[in-house]
């Protein structure tokens, strides 16, 4: 195949291009991870740069608070930076459990994921279900288990673990020597290096080739009990797991292990490195039924999440959007699939480290923020012509539900307006009953109802209060006989809604009972996720 000028530079801009996001558990690492990648780019210059994008729960009553650490994560939601010839988009993602879904949204938005552990934890709880979403898309995972410098859990564990509660292979590309106190550094098994710790930020300090760790240099460095403690780890480490498979990495398949310690930047350079030798670039997407490659000659990307402006007087929004294919240029017309229309693109934006920069052109893997006067939704599709939607974004079973209860009848619209626009940003979700005109809201985290009701009195004037709701999971429901669903609809009418893209829901009120309902009517399907 030929390539012309323009699309030999697309395919060396995606070949320089890596976007990943970094998940964990609260408190594993991960802003401060986030933090030394950063410093390693030259984005930042000093260590406490990065804010950490939690929301503190004793700030819950002060909604100005809340309302500047949403704008804290927006200013870092997006960090990009240049290190040896890499372009690299680095996706932040919210640590609060409650805001789960926005981060299960970001996880399409990326190529890859570096998951942090803490060595003291173990894997934690709300890893596994990111990990769950990680491996709906298979997408490569790399694991750093942090805070090696705390006495944690045997490292034989930590991998156990990981397997155990993780459901991937896990396959340690470096190792660590001691723990805690004792820690004396890890050796690298992917390039056979050995990196001493000493505490402190050891930013320039290069790792010694070590390919032979019978030489005894090594125990001239860490001591005969470690050397051949390290020796044995080696042996059997290379026994158990031989060579990293880097297509089974790239599949989902196994997760490559790096040991470190990220506030003492220690074993980040090697999880960089490393990083970037093995982790995927742009890979072509489905629009439709249709794979378009990253170097197809037309652009095209999809929105997954909308950030409103802070201020309630001007009620614009920023849509990140994420490039699939072709090159961006600013001033184009680009064409908005689920409206069927074209729009110009005059303002665009990227995000560098923390500041947001306007841009002309930007390429596949690329993230960049659309200015909005109310346009877009999470997922919806932007080409150059082409028609057809990017999937793969999913909306989960919210767990908690509550009817919406209108407190100011002159405010209605007001009201209807504000939900559907918080709706589109993806604050929760909003179930419209068949019967009647009820409605609910279902969320991740009883957070997200605090946020809703104050949102729309102070940007939309509208007074709402949330009834308790006696629900259990909202399930999408499907059959491949028409005739049973329409039996089913009319006997189940009163718990039937449609979601925002008026898609029939079956409002099951509890476990046993929906388990009655799947027995009862075996022709149904009933589904957890809105795509099936
Ligand atoms: P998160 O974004 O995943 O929630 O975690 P974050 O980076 O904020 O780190 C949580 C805490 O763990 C921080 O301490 C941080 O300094 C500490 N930490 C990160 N990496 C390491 C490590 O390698 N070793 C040790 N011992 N601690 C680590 P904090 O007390 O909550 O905050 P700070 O006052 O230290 O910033």
């Amino acid at each position: 195949m030929h390539l012309n000028f323009n699309e030999m530079s697309i395919a060396q801009e995606i070949e320089k291009r890596r976007t990943f996001g970094i998940i964990s558990h609260p408190d594993a690492g991960k802003t401060t991870l986030t933090e030394k990648l950063l410093l390693f780019g030259g984005a930042i210059q000093k260590a406490g740069a990065v804010k950490s994008n939690k929301i503190d729960m004793h700030a819950r009553s002060d909604w100005m608070e809340i309302e500047k650490q949403r704008g804290i994560s927006v200013a870092t939601s997006v960090m990009a930076f240049e290190y040896e010839g890499s372009k690299i988009n680095l996706l932040d993602t919210p640590g609060h459990q409650d805001f789960a879904e926005d981060t299960y949204r970001t996880l399409t938005a990326v190529d890859s994921v570096i998951m942090v552990v803490d060595c003291v934890k173990g894997v934690e709880i709300q890893t596994e279900k990111l990990m769950e979403v990680c491996r709906m898309r298979s997408t490569p995972v790399i694991s750093f288990i942090n805070k090696l410098d705390r006495e944690g859990k045997d490292p034989y564990d930590l991998l156990d673990e990981i397997e155990g509660k993780l459901n991937i292979q896990v396959h340690p590309l470096s190792w660590p020597i001691g723990m805690g106190k004792t820690f004396q550094g890890v050796y690298s098994l992917y390039d056979k290096s050995l990196r001493l710790f000493k505490g402190g930020q050891q930013l320039h300090e290069e790792a010694t080739k070590f390919s032979d760790v019978n030489s005894p240099e090594l125990d001239k460095l860490i001591g005969e009990r470690y050397a051949n403690q390290l020796r044995e780890d080696v042996e059997m480490l290379q026994d158990l797991y031989g060579d990293l498979p880097v297509e089974d990495y790239l599949s989902g398949k196994v997760a490559p292990v790096f040991f470190g310690s990220a506030v003492n930047n220690f074993g980040v350079k090697e999880l960089l490195d490393t990083f970037l030798k093995i982790s995927p670039n742009p890979k072509p997407r489905k629009l439709d039924e249709e794979m378009i490659s990253p170097t197809h000659k037309e652009f095209s990307g999809f929105v997954f999440k909308i950030h409103a402006n802070m201020d309630p007087k001007h009620r614009n929004r920023i849509a990140f959007l994420r490039i699939c294919s072709g090159k961006f240029e600013r001033g184009s017309n680009y064409y908005h699939t689920r409206q069927d229309k074209k729009f110009r693109i005059s303002q665009a934006t990227a995000f560098m480290a923390q500041d947001k920069e306007t841009i002309d052109e930007a390429y596949p893997g690329d993230i960049i923020g659309l200015y909005d006067t109310g346009n877009f939704k999470i997922g919806d599709t932007l080409t150059e012509g082409m028609k057809g939607v990017y999937g793969g974004i999913p909306a989960f079973s919210p767990e908690i539900f509550r009817e919406v209860i209108n407190k100011d009848a002159m405010k209605t619209k007001q009201l209807d307006k504000g939900l559907a626009q918080l709706m589109d940003e993806g604050v929760a979700q909003l179930f419209s009953f068949e019967l009647g005109s009820r409605k609910a809201v279902g969320v991740v985290g009883q957070l997200q109802f605090e946020v809703i009701q104050y949102r729309l009195k102070h940007e939309y004037g509208a007074s709402v209060e949330f009834a308790p709701m006696q629900l259990y999971k909202a399930c999408w429901i499907s059959s491949k006989d028409p005739k049973k669903l329409n039996e089913f609809l009319g006997s189940k009418q009163r718990h039937i809604a449609r979601d925002k893209d008026d898609k029939l829901v079956f409002m099951a009120e509890s476990k046993a009972w929906l388990q009655m309902v799947q027995d009862n009517f075996p022709d149904i399907e009933f589904h957890f996720t809105s795509e099936f």
